[in-house]
């Protein structure tokens, strides 16, 4: 697994200016190699400026193919769904094709929304890149610290979150490592615990995802506590 590199930046804005630029920087090295391009998206609250500016972004939508790392059980056009914040903030403003973008069907359960996302996303694997955010408790994606699931599993059903809603569908670890970039985005004062444990080791949820090149953290100076 590639060593983490850790990136410092003043504010939020400026994380989420770095975050778009690296972003578009895998997707035409990806077009140019591929031609095509994976990401899988991060939730929460912290990659809705990033996605903001890739509105404006000079690329070939038809290219992206877009997923996401975890979603709450909730029905499909509910404002506190993951989908929900990445179609009203970027996807609804740009020709990406509705064919290639695969929302989590978490309205049907998190059984059977884990089922059926799994088999999507089996065929999808590796992603080029690899969007995540991180909870105040070290939790990414819907992966929470103390929960343990079957670590064959590409797609979990997660109950009891300490984050609501308690009912999501997640992406594993396994899967979301199966990616040739990773990156983390950690902003705000409320991250400082978590990110002084990560980087003494502890054994977060977020610390134990990966990638096959390079994991980059752009974190800002309230996160770092710097
Ligand atoms: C979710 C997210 C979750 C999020 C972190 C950070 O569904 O809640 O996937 O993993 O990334 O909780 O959330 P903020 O960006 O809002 O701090």
């Amino acid at each position: 697994m590639p060593v983490s590199q850790w990136h410092l930046f003043d504010d939020a804005p400026a994380v989420a200016r770095e975050a778009a630029r690296r972003i578009l920087a895998a997707v035409d090295k990806a077009i140019s190699l591929q031609g095509k391009f994976s990401i899988v998206l991060a939730g929460g609250s912290t990659p809705e400026a990033t996605y903001r500016l890739l509105v404006d972004a000079d690329t070939d939508w038809s290219k992206w193919h877009i997923y996401f790392g975890d979603e709450r059980c909730l029905p499909m056009d509910d404002a506190e769904r993951n989908s929900v914040m990445a179609t009203s903030s970027w996807l609804d403003h740009v020709t990406i094709p509705d064919k290639n973008i695969h929302p989590i069907p978490a309205e049907q359960g998190a059984e059977a929304g884990a089922s059926a996302y799994g088999l999507l996303i089996a065929d999808a694997l590796p992603f080029d890149l690899v969007l995540l955010g991180m909870g105040e408790d070290g939790h990414t994606a819907s992966l929470f610290p103390g929960q343990r699931h079957p670590g064959s599993e590409l797609v979990h059903a997660v109950h009891d979150a300490p984050k609501p809603p308690p009912d999501r569908v997640s992406l594993s670890r396994k899967a979301l490592s199966d990616c040739r970039e990773l990156l983390i985005l950690v902003t705000g004062a409320g991250k400082k615990e978590a990110v002084t444990g990560w980087k003494h080791g502890e054994d977060l949820p977020i610390a134990s995802i990966g990638a096959h090149d390079t994991v980059d953290i752009l974190q800002d100076k309230d996160a770092a506590g710097a």
